[in-house]
């Protein structure tokens, strides 16, 4: 089919520098000696900032090599983006040095499509993005990653972005990768931002998508199969001809929830779908440029290349899936969905349908369930329950009221919210259900508990938009569309016939409302004043934390740890959302005084098993021996005493928010040892000078309880530079006993130096200065 396009714009600060990145791929190459290269390899290498020094043995192993990056492009949202603007205005640059992006998304209120704007938040990030040269989307302009993909992704782009859905951006055939702010302020100021190579499964992809199967089903399917964890430390490449069938958007939907089983990102080859999609979005240069890097083998794998593991789907088996509750890789085929929620003896009911976000708005899905829709109002049906749908994007927004698409969502019932994250991040002001066991099914990505509506009883399921539309005019959690009828008011049972959408409008996108836009060509304003109110209570400027080592410290350990007390060990599960809980704590994220009250509070304590208690055994003969967990922390920081957390597997697991390293941080934690940590978030705990070691046994962990004392015994040589100097620790009970356990630890050498400097950022200002 034919689609207009958008009018083509000035790509040359989206347009990847492609002929540079394909010479230093040749040079990697050579020093890898002309192995075959996969091409998440190809776009990881080529951004490898000084490959003839840091690959000069011609080693590079995955899983092991800590690559040293110059990432093409920044984006932030306005939740993250505030810390991270407050890390790069300490570091005391006068621009960004590659181009930047903020995004106003997350903070916008969705209730019933009201929107209310959070001006002062606005305001200071709008002044930092005039004074450093940052490209501004006002609130309304969309979700992140839908306006990334509209207007900045580019095949064989390497980009960061703080918020854990970035590899959305991979439906383009990038690498986009979701990191903390204290990252994205590596890429902003210009630093080499560093990444253990990663593993490289590839997903091969055969057969082709029928009936209600969609492109969402397939990362359901694979969420199951790998499960949270399956995909930590590896990208996932996708190949093979089931790659080439799909839309460009429908492979952003696979890239973006690719972040549920912990992949470090997502891609794709370059197709001829993202050509069009490039085109129909105003940037053929790209386009153009891209086909022209894509004949000399840039943007695809080689033959041979070898992957460390292969998955092999045929999509021509895949049927609708649903994955839930709590957990996105609890996978229940549709067609066993009705008996599982049987089995589990909950109600057969369905109280709310909730599509969109940055997961699933595209111009496809919103045509599939406009068809539904239409079937749906021709049979006479409306929704039965409250069925809301969030744009992704203006350009969305506008594309899909402008042909019609909306009024058939409305003609049903439906409501649409602003073009804002809203409930997907518990922006909604939900009144019915509350305190309720209830079941919701969303296109969205994530489904923690709490997460949409603030209420730990209610079980949010994924599927895809289409399955969610579908269930909303039945209302039961056992219908399935595939093969019951719905009763409707002519006595007619009625049937859905497959949804059929448009991957691309015929009439061309429409950009919508403007005003929402950045300004063209943000040079950057150094006058500008950054407008933090003294008096704010949603804004601080950040107090570098200051070195556990060194003159000032007072410790009398040299370059060993002060002795830590363990605050609490947690028990289980441990996301950053339990760490940094959101919701209502979303206006704190520039204040990290105020932010830190919600530490850990829906962490649960292994001994005792209850949440957001902790014990202070040395509490003053006026307090009490428990407290909450921020009330505990508190206590140890105003005693200046350094502390430790002992905690479970896959710490820190589910988003890139650096507030669950920063608080414990701003507390006085100077140390977490785990059974295992998540990436993104081990990283920013490096980041602000908190030291994450691992269990060497993962036995120890119970081991160690509040109250005791630990001690490095190792950590001096290896910040003195020993190579492979191992690190254990002394533990004291408070019974007294004593004894000793190992620990592994994966810090870099430059790592090691943001721990002594006390913060990367430290680390950075000295080096600027
Ligand atoms: Fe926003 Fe939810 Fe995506 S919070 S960025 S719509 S995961």
């Amino acid at each position: 089919a034919t689609h207009a396009a958008l009018p083509e714009k000035d790509c040359s600060s989206i347009t990847p520098p492609y002929a540079k990145l394909v010479e230093k791929l040749d040079v990697v190459r050579k020093l890898l000696g002309g192995r075959p290269l996969t091409l998440a390899e190809k776009i990881l290498y080529s951004h490898i900032a000084d490959p003839e020094q840091s690959l000069a043995d011609g080693k590079l192993v995955r899983g092991e090599t800590y690559l040293q990056l110059s990432p093409e492009r920044v984006a932030m949202q306005d939740a993250s983006a505030q810390m991270a603007l407050l890390q790069f205005m300490s570091a005391g640059m006068a621009k960004c040095a590659v181009p930047s992006s903020i995004h106003c998304d997350h903070l916008i209120q969705a209730a019933n499509g009201a929107e209310a704007d959070l001006k002062e938040v606005f305001d200071f990030l709008e002044s930092a993005a005039r004074k450093y040269g940052i490209e501004f989307w006002r609130p309304g302009s969309g979700i992140i990653h839908q306006i990334v993909l509209e207007n900045y992704a580019a095949p064989g782009m390497l980009m960061l972005g703080t918020d854990s859905h970035t590899p959305n951006a991979g439906g383009l055939g990038m690498l986009a990768i979701g990191v903390g702010g204290a990252d994205a302020v590596d890429a902003m100021t210009g630093t080499p931002w560093e990444l253990k190579a990663p593993h490289i499964v590839g997903v091969r992809l055969t057969g082709q998508l029928n009936g209600w199967a969609t492109t969402k089903d397939l990362i359901l399917h694979l969420a199951g199969k790998l499960t949270v964890r399956g995909g930590t430390g590896r990208i996932l490449e996708y190949f093979g001809p089931g790659v080439f069938n799909q839309s460009c958007t429908g492979l952003a939907t696979v890239a973006n929830m690719g972040a549920e089983v912990g992949a470090t990102t997502s891609t794709f080859p370059y197709t001829p779908n993202m050509r069009a999609y490039l085109t129909a979005t105003g940037r053929a240069p790209v386009a153009r440029a891209a086909d022209d890097a894509a004949t000399k083998g840039f943007l695809a794998a080689d033959e041979g290349a070898e992957y460390d593991e292969v998955i092999d789907i045929n999509l021509s088996e895949l049927e609708p899936t649903v994955n839930g509750p709590f957990t996105p890789d609890l996978a229940t085929p549709l067609s066993k969905f009705g008996a599982f929620v049987k089995e589990q003896g909950w109600k057969d009911e369905l109280s709310a349908g909730l599509i969109g976000s940055c997961t699933n708005s595209s111009y496809e899905d919103m045509t599939s369930v406009a068809d539904l829709a239409k079937q749906a109002k021709a049979a006479g049906l409306t929704v039965k329950v409250p069925f809301l749908c969030t744009p992704g994007s203006e350009q969305i927004r506008a594309t899909i009221e402008r042909d019609n698409v909306t009024d058939a969502l409305k003609d049903v019932g439906a409501v649409v919210l602003a073009n804002a994250c809203g409930p997907c991040i518990g922006q909604w002001k939900r009144e019915d259900k509350k305190d309720e066991e209830n079941a919701i099914l969303t296109s969205f990505n994530r489904n923690f508990k709490s997460r949409n509506d603030g209420n730990r009883l209610t079980m949010n399921f994924l599927a895809s938009p289409t399955i969610v539309t579908a269930m909303a005019f039945s209302g039961k959690l056992s219908f399935n569309p595939v093969t019951d009828t719905l009763p409707t008011p002519s006595g007619a049972p009625f049937k859905f016939t497959p949804p059929k959408g448009q991957d691309l409008p015929t009439a061309g996108f429409t950009p919508g409302e403007t005003a929402f836009y950045p300004r063209p060509t943000p040079a950057p304003q150094p006058d500008t004043e950054v407008v933090i109110r003294p008096d704010s209570q949603r804004l601080e400027r950040l107090e570098p934390f200051s070195s556990h080592f060194g003159e000032g410290s007072g410790n009398l350990r040299g370059l060993e740890l002060p002795p830590l007390k363990v605050l609490m060990r947690v028990r289980g599960k441990c996301t950053t959302d339990h760490i940094s809980a959101a919701g209502p704590w979303l206006k704190y994220k520039g204040h990290l005084t105020n932010i830190s009250e919600n530490l850990l509070i829906t962490a649960m304590n292994d001994e005792g098993g209850e949440v957001n208690v902790a014990f202070d055994h040395d509490h003053e003969p006026s307090q009490s021996e428990t407290d909450t967990i921020p009330g505990v922390a508190k206590r140890f920081k105003a005693r200046k005493q350094p502390w430790a957390l002992v905690v479970d597997d896959n710490y820190g697991e589910g988003s890139a928010r650096e507030h669950a390293a920063l608080q414990p941080r701003f507390y006085g934690c100077a140390m977490i040892v785990a059974r295992s940590f998540a990436r993104i978030h081990e990283t920013n705990l490096k980041k602000q000078g908190i030291l994450p070691l691992w269990f060497a046994d993962k036995a120890d962990y119970s081991r160690i309880g509040a109250g005791d004392v630990v001690e490095t015994i190792g950590l001096a040589d290896l910040l003195n530079g020993t190579p492979n100097a191992t690190i254990k620790l002394k533990v004291t009970r408070r019974n007294g006993e004593v004894f000793e356990i190992p620990t592994k630890h994966t810090m870099s050498s430059d790592q090691l130096r943001w721990l002594r400097a006390g913060s990367a950022l430290n680390h950075i200002r000295s080096q600027i200065n």
